[in-house]
């Protein structure tokens, strides 16, 4: 089993859209694939259709009361299977800080069934995180085209250099990228010549992407030719060839 973690210290920029979409691809080329909703907010779980009364049990999994297959849900996609806590996901949060191999051993039983484990991340810097970037074979990590989020992905290496994790695979890529302004323009042209990592693919800004929401729908579902699917489709391209599955 590979896995693939979405992941930024910063919020609302595109990980969850990327974890579901990237998830579904997987699955539709034949990947076994768990979608590991790590976030307290239930994003990705709620996108997949589900409501937060139907996710939970991080209590009852970190304390060994039930193996970590009772929480696996499918969806209704073939081969792309669901594992989200929700609000009980703090509680896995606090027994990381305890314990900061727990993740890798809930994970590890899930090799058994499935070829990749998609790890959908909250924002920030805190053990849970820490433990995913020590996990994940690869770490994909959206960045809006803004100078402010150059910085804060300068803070992410610094802070990996810091916790002696410059081993980890971590890719950025350009999410929400939104040509109309120049700022934007003039990022896509200039940071792969300063960000040696930066995955070719970048993720427009799009309202088709939007849509996921008012729709609860993956773009596989509703618009799987548009540019924007076919973005994900190259992004996906280009992780699988990293993960090596
Ligand atoms: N490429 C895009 N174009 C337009 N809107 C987008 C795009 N990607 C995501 N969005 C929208 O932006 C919002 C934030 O996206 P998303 O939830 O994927 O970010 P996130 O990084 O997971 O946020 P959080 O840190 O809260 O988990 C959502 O409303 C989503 O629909
Ligand atoms: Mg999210």
């Amino acid at each position: 089993m590979k896995t693939l973690a979405l992941y930024n210290l910063k919020g609302g920029v595109g990980k969850t859209a990327a974890a579901v979409n990237l998830a579904s691809l997987a699955a539709e080329q034949g990947l076994r694939t768990l979608l590991w909703d790590l976030d307290p907010q239930g994003s990705a779980a709620w996108y997949l259709g589900f409501d937060s009364e139907d996710i939970g049990g991080m209590k009852r999994l970190t304390r060994g009361k039930i193996p970590i297959g009772d929480l696996i849900q499918p969806t209704r996609w073939p081969r792309l299977h669901l594992l989200a806590g929700g609000l009980s996901s703090r509680r896995l949060e606090q027994r990381v800080d305890q314990d900061d191999e727990l993740l890798e051993r809930l994970a590890a039983p899930l090799a058994e069934d499935y070829a990749l484990l998609v790890l959908d991340c909250p924002a920030g810097i805190q053990p849970i995180n820490d433990e995913v970037l020590r996990l994940a074979d690869v770490v994909a990590t959206p960045m809006i085209p803004s100078s402010l989020s150059v910085h804060t992905f300068g803070v992410l290496v610094q802070h990996l250099a810091r916790q002696h994790m410059r081993k980890v695979r971590l890719y950025p890529f350009l999410s929400m990228v939104d040509r109309r302004r120049r700022l934007h323009r003039e990022l896509v042209e200039t940071l792969p010549r300063e960000i040696s990592t930066l995955l070719r693919t970048g993720i427009p800004y799009a309202s088709i992407i939007e849509q996921m929401g008012p729709r609860r729908a993956l773009l596989q579902d509703y618009a799987p030719h548009s540019p924007a699917a076919l973005q994900y489709q190259a992004l996906w391209t280009e992780l699988r060839n990293r993960l090596g599955c």
